[in-house]
């Protein structure tokens, strides 16, 4: 039987791929605190449940390829109240953010073409890319800097004929970065300028802790090569839902995406439903939300602040934060945690730096942390993560 050399090609993700050793450790009893993906611990509100409860059709039939035309309309409701205007058919339900990505990529770039996006980046690009043979080409960004943007010029020359559309994430995962208005400006005259495909995703927008947010939908002049990505997953703590969008209004990518969307039939009916009613919820539900985890990160950056050679980054949104780490390798000592360390029994486990990066050697010494648990269980993390640093044998 052959595998194909693509699928081959694939890398595993760094947010996953220690979970043997996480099984090993509580198997042995260890308490594991995970900072290494980004499931919020937050309840899903209650009327996911609700909804799909009072679901009496007598068959699970398939639905709509677009999405069913209750959550469509929840969502044009939800931009309309972001200021964003939309019409039925520029919205279209996929399965998660994720199938939004697969879809995007496969729709705008033949084999052979680029991505470009900033590193470090959110690791599943890469299956994205790599899936449809697509090349990233990765533009660096350092902790020094914020993780904010490179000049013009420093973009404009990872342009290549190949180059078909900007993939970014705003606000960032796994860097935390909130974009200024003035860098959306930049990325949006380069993307005008080259005639590319913008793919915004904004499947964090509520999780902005300083300041307001803009969406990349803002812009009247982007309409024609704006895609953006969206999701339930994170903003109505949904993750298993698996419901997220792709909207845009260009109208020859909107045609060609519901083709994809045909050949997968339908998103899950239930999980739209429950969806459609997740998008009803008060929006105060998403303020106190915000409000936690920006507690949250204000927890984790006063116990970062105190670990002796820990640099971190200064998260503006979303809930991670790169930390460069005082060690030889952060994927060594995340593996030694898990196996050779605990406090109490107790240890904590993140996602190595190395997988958010395309460029061979980077993000060796890097981590990235999740603030998805309690205050409470992020300060015992911290000082488990700083006991564990001045106890590892592999320091610098
Ligand atoms: C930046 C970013 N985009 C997309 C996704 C995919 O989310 P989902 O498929 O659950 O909507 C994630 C998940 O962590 C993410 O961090």
């Amino acid at each position: 039987m052959n595998i194909s050399k693509r699928v081959q090609a694939l890398t595993t993700s760094p947010i996953r791929r220690l979970t043997p050793y996480a099984t090993a450790a509580k198997a042995k009893g260890k308490k594991i605190y995970h900072l290494n993906i980004g499931q919020p611990d937050i309840e899903t509100p209650a009327q996911f449940m609700d909804s799909i409860r009072k679901f009496d059709d007598k068959v699970v039939a398939y639905g709509n390829s677009q999405g069913e035309l209750p959550l469509i309309h929840a969502i044009k409701k939800y931009y309309k109240e972001w200021n964003m205007d939309f019409e039925d058919s520029d919205i279209y339900v996929t399965n998660g953010g994720s199938e939004a990505l697969a879809l995007a990529v496969m729709t705008l770039c033949d084999p052979g073409d680029e991505l470009l996006v900033f590193e470090p980046y959110y690791a599943n690009y890469n299956s994205f890319a790599r899936t449809y043979n697509v090349n990233i080409n990765a533009v660096p960004t350092s902790a020094e800097e914020g993780y904010h943007l490179p000049s013009k010029e420093v973009i404009e020359k990872h342009i290549t004929p190949k180059t078909k559309a900007i993939l970014l994430t705003n606000p960032g995962n796994p860097t935390g970065v909130v974009y200024t208005m003035d860098e959306m400006k930049m990325i949006v005259e380069i993307v005008l300028k080259y005639d590319l495909a913008l793919i915004a995703d904004e499947v964090y927008r509520e999780f902005v802790y300083d300041g307001e947010y803009h969406s990349f939908g803002y812009f009247k002049e982007l309409d024609n090569n704006l895609i953006i990505v969206d999701s339930v997953s994170k903003r109505y703590s949904a993750c298993g839902a698996r419901i997220g969008c792709l909207v845009s209004k260009n109208k020859q990518f909107t045609t060609e995406i519901l083709k994809c969307c045909q050949a997968r039939l339908c998103c899950p009916m239930l999980e739209q439903v429950g969806a459609a009613a997740l998008y009803t919820t008060p929006t105060s539900y998403l303020q106190e939300v915000n409000q936690e985890y920006k507690k949250r990160r204000d927890t984790i950056a006063a116990g970062l602040a105190k670990i002796p050679g820990l640099m971190s980054s200064n998260p503006k949104g979303a809930f991670y934060v790169m930390v460069k780490l005082p060690v030889d390798d952060a994927e060594k000592f995340a593996i030694w945690m898990l196996e050779e360390f605990d406090v109490n029994g107790e240890t904590v486990m993140f996602a190595p730096g190395n997988g958010f990066y395309d460029t061979p050697g980077c993000g060796v010494d890097e981590a990235r942390l999740a603030y998805v648990l309690n205050c409470e269980d992020l300060e015992k993390a911290m000082e488990i993560l700083a006991a564990g640093l001045a106890a590892y044998p592999g320091k610098k």
